[in-house]
C-alpha cells in the first residue's frame, strides 16, 4: 500500500473551452510525488502550473487522466490537501485566528481540538501574539505566513504552493524560504511548490520538474542531490542552476512561435 502523502498524477490532460476554440493547456502529465518529498515545478508563465495545482487540490474536475492521493482518486477539495496562493486570500473582516480556523469549518473536529490546532499553527509560522489582528495589520510576509498556517492547519498529507513567495521583497523571500524548510522538516508534509525562481527551487527541493508550454508538459525531472543546508554560492549549486536553465531554455518557444 502507498504511504501517506503519495500524489500520483497519471496521464493528465486538460483543455479550456474558449469562445470558438479549445485551448489545450496540459498534455499527458505524469508525475509521482513520494511521501515527504519536496518537489518544485518551474516553467514559463502560461505553461499550466497553476492549472495543474488546481486539479491536484480538487478545485477543477474537468480533465482527462487520473490524480490519486495515497492510491485513492481525489474528488473535490479535501482537508488532506492544503493550498497556498501567491496572494494570501485572507478575509479582511476576520482576525488571523478566525481566518485560520475557517479552514477547519468542515473538519468535524470538536471546538477544543480546532482551537488547539489554530494556536499550534500560528506558533509554527512564528505569528504568536498576532492572533487577534486583522489582515490589513499584517505585512506581506506575515500574511503569507498566515496563509501557510491556514494551508497546514488541517494536517494535510500534501501542501500545494502556487508561487507563495512571488510577491514578497527579496529579503522577506529568503526568510520565508528558511521557514518553509523548517516547516517541511517539522511537519514532514509532502510539498509541491510552483515557483518562478530557479534558485528558490534548488534551495528547497529534492526534485525539480521543468515544464514547457503550448501545451504544458514535463520537459525534465531533475533530482537535486545537494547536502543540507544548501549553499547558494557553491559550485554544485551553480551546476544544478545551469542544468535547469539549460532545460528551460531548450524548451522555450522560438520567438516566431511566441509572437
Ligand atoms: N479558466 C480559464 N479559462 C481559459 N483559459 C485559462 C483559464 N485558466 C488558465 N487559462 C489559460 O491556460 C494557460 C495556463 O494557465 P496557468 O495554469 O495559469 O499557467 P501558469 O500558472 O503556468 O502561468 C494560460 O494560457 C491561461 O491563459
Ligand atoms: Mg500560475
Amino acid at each position: 500500500m502507498s504511504k501517506r502523502g503519495t500524489l500520483d498524477i497519471r496521464n493528465v490532460s486538460k483543455s479550456y473551452d474558449l469562445d470558438k476554440a479549445e485551448l489545450k493547456v496540459l498534455d499527458h502529465i505524469n508525475l509521482r510525488v513520494d511521501p515527504g518529498e519536496f518537489i518544485s515545478i518551474v516553467g514559463p508563465s502560461g505553461c499550466g502550473k497553476s492549472t495543474l495545482l488546481r486539479l491536484a487540490v480538487g478545485l477543477d474536475k474537468d480533465y482527462n487522466g487520473e490524480i490519486l492521493l495515497d492510491g485513492e482518486p481525489i474528488s473535490g477539495t479535501s482537508l488532506k490537501r492544503g493550498i497556498v496562493f501567491q496572494d494570501h486570500r485572507l478575509l479582511p473582516w476576520l482576525t488571523l485566528e478566525e481566518n485560520i480556523g475557517l479552514a477547519l469549518e468542515n473538519s468535524g473536529w470538536p471546538a477544543q481540538k480546532r482551537a488547539q490546532a489554530v494556536a499550534d499553527h500560528i506558533a509554527l509560522v512564528g505569528l504568536k501574539g498576532f492572533e487577534t489582528v486583522y489582515p490589513h495589520q499584517l505585512s506581506g510576509g506575515m500574511s503569507q505566513r498566515a496563509a501557510i498556517a491556514r494551508g497546514l492547519v488541517s494536517k494535510p498529507e500534501i501542501l500545494l504552493l502556487d508561487e507563495p513567495l512571488g510577491a514578497l521583497d527579496a529579503l522577506t523571500r529568503l526568510r520565508l524560504q528558511e521557514e518553509l524548510l523548517r516547516i517541511w522538516k517539522t511537519e514532514k508534509v509532502t510539498m509541491l511548490l510552483v515557483t518562478h525562481d530557479v534558485e528558490e527551487a534548488i534551495y528547497l527541493s529534492d526534485r525539480i520538474i521543468v515544464m514547457h508550454s503550448r501545451p504544458g508538459r514535463i520537459a525534465s525531472d531533475i533530482k537535486v542531490d545537494l547536502p543540507w543546508p544548501r549553499d547558494r554560492a557553491s559550485h554544485q549549486f551553480a551546476d544544478v542552476r545551469r542544468e535547469i536553465l539549460r532545460s528551460m531554455d531548450a524548451h522555450a518557444p522560438k520567438e516566431a512561435e511566441a509572437a
